[in-house]
């Protein structure tokens, strides 16, 4: 199937119809915010399901429950999806917890006016793009990613769904309000996970003492989380996600990149991020 057919266009950017419906973009566009909501916001693929395992636990202070009882997607729901429509959002005590993947400039009116707390996961492009290129082929709702160097040509181009990677990070990178966001990027957890989880604690207001943190990063590591069938999706149907072709959570490492693009591939890749990245003043630990 076509992006014509199983994408709409919302805001500029590509939405998969599926999980997005017209009600449901405009409740998102409508919503109430509370200046102590949590918003994990992401490119798809960047470690928004990691993310939602490590909030709850950090503001549960560690307690299993939230996550071993609820699926991701009603822990942290998506604001954009159908689901948080019928979630009872507005009844949820404080601090609720949101996910989303919308790019800054797409971000409701209301989102200005109460400026929540943000935490913005970034992963290196090259790993988004072979996450997605497996995660493309085995979820029936996303336009099949055909032959690999076509589906380089429209991740670059941004004709995929959310749009382009660079806009949406430099989006984010250039919000206002900067206090409001912390920036972190998955291969910072990958490379120190007990320390990304302190530091999220703290920009969260929830200082762990160093027990609690390292009981939450040892429940959050790839290898554990895979377990949890709250959050490995396991409990979507193969209709619409197919894991014998490919796991949700698939590998969960950085540089996967490396056994995926060619080398040809790789200097397309670096050519566009050059181009596309030349004003970004931030430091990546990928570069
Ligand atoms: P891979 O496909 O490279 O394995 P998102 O949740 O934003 O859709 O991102 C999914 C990616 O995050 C997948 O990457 C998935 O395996 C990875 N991921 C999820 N939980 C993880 C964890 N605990 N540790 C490392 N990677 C994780």
């Amino acid at each position: 199937m076509t992006e014509a057919e199983l994408y709409s266009l919302y805001k500029g950017v590509y939405v998969p119809v599926l999980l997005h419906s017209p009600q449901s973009l405009k409740y998102c566009e409508d919503f109430r915010f509370r200046a102590d909501d949590v918003l994990i916001v992401t490119y798809p693929k960047s470690g928004t399901t990691w993310m939602q395992e490590i909030v709850p636990l950090i503001m549960s202070g560690g307690d299993l429950a939230s996550v071993e009882t609820l699926h991701n997607w009603d822990r942290v729901p998506w604001l954009e999806e159908n689901r948080a429509c019928i979630l009872n959002l507005e009844q949820r005590p404080s601090p609720r917890l949101f996910s989303t993947h919308f790019h800054y400039n797409m971000m409701p009116p209301g989102f200005f006016e109460v400026k929540p707390k943000v935490i913005y996961v970034m992963r290196n492009p090259k790993d988004v793009f072979t996450s997605s290129f497996h995660y493309y082929g085995m979820s029936s709702f996303l336009v099949n990613p055909g032959p690999q160097g076509e589906f380089l040509k429209k991740f670059l181009d941004g004709k995929v769904m959310f749009g382009s990677w660079f806009d949406h990070v430099k989006g984010w990178l250039n919000a206002e309000d900067k206090e409001r966001i912390m920036y972190i990027s998955y291969d910072e957890m990958i490379m120190d996970l007990k320390d990304c989880v302190s530091r999220i604690a703290q920009f969260l207001e929830k200082p762990l003492d160093s027990e609690v943190t390292e009981k939450i990063a040892d429940r959050c590591l790839f290898k554990n989380m895979k377990q949890n069938n709250m959050s490995n999706y396991s409990a979507v149907p193969p209709e619409l996600m197919d894991q014998t072709k490919s796991r949700f959570l698939r590998k969960g490492i950085a540089g996967d990149w490396k056994n995926q693009l060619t080398e040809a591939e790789v200097e397309q890749f670096d050519s566009v991020y050059k181009e596309k990245m030349k004003d970004v003043k931030y430091k990546f630990v990928w570069d």
